[in-house]
């Protein structure tokens, strides 16, 4: 090695440990029988029947499933999305029964169905009032 090197060296070898990025603490367990914050308001509002089926709710029901759901499950839920043009493997036809779409939607398919969790009690009730009316 060259006496020139090490200089270099010494710095690289000084800043190994200081670049690394600290860790952040692991999360702290919830108390044994908690239940999180507006947890149970939130199964209240998820619980049958739900809002009164109106045209309020049908229209907004339309307009996030154009937005979240035709994309991949078509316009009157056959399936054939957009997205199935590109790639994405077939896509069954959506249950029309509402409530078995609450309850896909409800159930923690974190991960595996892309929608979970981004819609309230009251957007869900929407678009599975709107689904089970489709053509
Ligand atoms: C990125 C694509 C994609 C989007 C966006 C999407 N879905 Fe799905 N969905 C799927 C696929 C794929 C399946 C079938 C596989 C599965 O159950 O995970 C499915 C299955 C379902 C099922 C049936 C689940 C069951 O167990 O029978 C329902 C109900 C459903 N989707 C509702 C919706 C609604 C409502 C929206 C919009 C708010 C939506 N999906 C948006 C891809 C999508």
């Amino acid at each position: 090695m060259r006496p020139a090197a090490l200089p270099f060296l010494m710095l690289l070898a000084a800043c190994d440990g200081w670049v690394e990025s600290p860790r952040p603490p692991p999360p702290i367990p919830a108390p044994e029988g908690s239940v999180a914050q507006g947890a149970a308001a939130r199964r209240a509002a998820l619980a049958p029947p739900g809002p009164p089926v109106d045209e309020a709710l049908l229209r907004e029901g339309a307009e996030l499933f154009r937005v979240f759901c035709a994309p991949c499950h078509g316009p009157s839920g056959a399936g054939d999305g957009v997205v199935t043009r590109h790639g994405h493997p077939p896509i069954p036809p959506l249950p029309r029964d509402a409530l078995q779409s609450m309850a896909a939607l409800q159930s923690n398919l974190a991960g595996a169905h892309p929608v979970e969790g981004r819609l309230d009690p009251r957007q869900r009730w929407a678009v599975s009032r709107f689904v089970e009316r489709l053509p």
